[in-house]
C-alpha cells in the first residue's frame, strides 16, 4: 500500500446532502401516509425511547407532541431551494446530495407529471449556475403510495416499476448529472421496514428482510445497467450504511464475531453489487465494538443527542477496509451528528476530514465528503427534534441560520480547496 502525503484535490467533492422526504414538504408517499396513522403512538413512545438521554430534557416538549411526527412543511425546501444552495455557496461547498421523489414524479403507476420533472430540472439546473455537483439519490427510503399497494421491494416482479422509473429519471433530468445513488442504505430499509418493523411497513420477519435486500440487490444492478446504457459515463453507487465492527481484545471469538457481524452488514450486499457500482457512497456514524459475542462500547467516547457513540475516527478504517476489499473509489455520502447545541459538531468534523486524510495516505481514493445533513429536518421516525443540520431551522418561521460550527467548516473548506 502507498504512503503518500494527503491534498486534496481541486476536483474533491465538499458538500451536503438532504432526502426529499425529509426536506421538501408537501410530500405524498408511504411515509406521509404511516405519519399521519402513527404520529400519536411515536409521541407516546417518546418518553420510554428517550427519557435517559442527556438531551431529553430540552427536547422533550417537542418529542411528545404528535405534529413533531408529520412531516407537512417539513423545511419547506421545495419552495426555499435557491436560498438553500446560497447557503452551499456560503460555505465554499461544490457538491450537494438530494433525492428525487419518486412520488412526485409518477404519483400514479405509469402517469408522468410534467411540473414535477420541470420542477427537478429547474432543481439541478439552480445547482449548476451556482457550480454545485449534483449527487443525485433515486430512493431514499420514501415510495409511492401505488407501488407499496403492489408490495413495493418485498415482490421481486415489482423491480420493473423502479426501472421505469429510472428510466425516466435518465431521460429527464440527468443532462448534467454525473453521479447517481439508485438506493439509500439498503441495508437500513431491509432492517427497519421488513426486519425490525419499525419502519412503514411494519413487517416483523427476519426472512421478509433477507429477500427484500435481496431484491434491492437486483434493483440496484438492473437500474445501473439500465443508466450506463442510457448514459455510459454516469457514475453509480448505492449509499450503504456502513457501520464500523471491532475487536474490542484480542479473544479470537471477539475477531471472529467482529467479522461475521461485519460481513452480514456490509459485504454480503456490497460484494454483491460491487461489479455495478463505479465508486462507493459510504454513509458512516457509528461503530461498534465486539467483546466475545457481544456488543459493548466505549463508555468513554460521548454520544450525540439521539444516543449514538461518537467515534467519527473510526470512518478511517472503514474505508481502509473497504478500498482493500473493494477497490473501488469512495465517496462519504452522508455523515453527521445530531447536536442541537452545535457543541459535538466541529470536533466530529475535525476528526472526520483527519480519518478521510489518514485513509488517503494509505491509498484510498476518496473522491468526496458529503456532510449529513446541509438543514435541520425530519429526521423519519423520531421526528423534528434531532438536529442534523449546519444550518438550524426555525421551524416557526422557517428560518436558517448557519450554526457556528458550519460558519467555521466553510472556511476549512475553503483553505483545503485552496491546497
Ligand atoms: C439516513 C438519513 C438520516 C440519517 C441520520 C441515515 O441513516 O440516510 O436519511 O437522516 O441517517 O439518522
Amino acid at each position: 500500500m502507498s504512503k503518500n502525503k494527503a491534498t486534496f484535490s481541486k476536483h474533491f467533492l465538499w458538500g451536503a446532502g438532504t432526502s426529499a422526504h425529509q426536506v421538501e414538504g408537501g410530500t405524498h408517499n408511504n411515509w406521509t401516509v404511516w405519519e399521519l396513522e402513527n404520529a400519536k403512538s411515536l409521541a407516546a413512545q417518546a418518553s420510554y425511547q428517550h427519557d435517559d438521554l442527556p438531551s431529553w430534557e430540552r427536547n422533550k416538549k417537542l418529542a411528545t407532541n404528535p405534529a413533531n411526527y408529520i412531516s407537512a412543511r417539513a423545511v419547506d425546501h421545495y419552495y426555499r431551494y435557491e436560498q438553500d444552495f446560497d447557503l452551499l455557496t456560503t460555505l465554499n461547498m461544490n457538491a450537494f446530495r438530494f433525492s428525487i421523489e419518486w412520488s412526485r414524479i409518477e404519483p400514479e403507476e405509469g402517469m408522468w407529471n410534467a411540473e414535477e420533472i420541470a420542477h427537478y430540472k429547474h432543481y439541478i439546473d439552480q445547482l449548476h449556475r451556482r457550480g454545485i455537483e449534483p449527487v443525485m439519490t433515486l430512493f431514499h427510503f420514501t415510495l409511492p403510495v401505488w407501488f407499496m399497494e403492489k408490495g413495493g421491494f418485498a415482490k421481486r416482479g415489482n423491480i420493473r416499476y423502479f426501472l421505469k422509473y429510472v428510466e425516466k429519471v435518465m431521460e429527464e433530468l440527468s443532462t448534467n448529472v454525473r453521479y447517481v445513488i439508485t438506493i439509500n442504505e439498503p441495508n437500513i430499509y431491509a432492517s427497519l421496514s421488513y426486519g425490525e418493523g419499525t419502519w412503514p411497513p411494519n413487517v416483523r420477519s427476519k426472512w421478509q428482510a433477507y429477500q427484500v435486500l435481496n431484491n434491492l440487490i437486483s434493483a440496484h444492478n438492473q437500474s445501473a445497467k439500465l443508466i450506463h446504457q442510457l448514459k455510459p459515463r454516469t457514475k453509480v453507487s448505492v449509499a450503504y450504511h456502513n457501520a464500523y465492527y471491532y475487536a474490542g481484545d484480542d479473544a479470537w471469538l471477539s475477531h471472529v464475531t467482529a467479522n461475521i457481524l461485519q460481513y452480514v452488514s456490509d459485504d454480503y450486499f456490497l460484494k454483491r453489487v460491487r461489479k455495478q457500482c463505479d465508486f462507493l457512497g459510504v454513509n458512516y456514524y457509528r461503530s461498534w465494538r465486539v467483546y466475545g459475542y457481544r456488543i459493548h462500547n466505549p463508555e468513554t467516547t460521548g454520544q450525540n443527542d439521539m444516543g449514538w457513540d461518537l467515534t467519527p475516527e473510526h470512518l478511517e478504517q472503514t474505508l481502509v477496509r473497504l478500498h482493500d476489499k473493494y477497490g473501488l473509489p469512495v465517496m462519504i455520502t452522508e455523515n453527521g451528528v445530531a447536536d442541537d447545541q452545535d457543541e459535538l459538531r466541529k470536533a466530529w468534523i475535525e476528526s472526520t476530514i483527519k480519518a478521510i486524510m489518514a485513509s488517503m495516505e494509505e491509498g484510498v481514493d476518496v473522491v468526496g465528503y458529503l456532510h449529513w445533513s446541509l438543514l435541520d429536518n425530519i429526521e423519519l421516525d423520531s421526528g423534528r427534534w434531532p438536529r442534523f443540520g449546519l444550518a438550524a431551522v426555525d421551524y416557526r418561521t422557517m428560518e436558517r441560520t448557519l450554526r457556528p460550527s458550519a460558519v467555521w467548516y466553510g472556511k476549512v473548506i475553503k483553505k483545503l480547496r485552496k491546497v
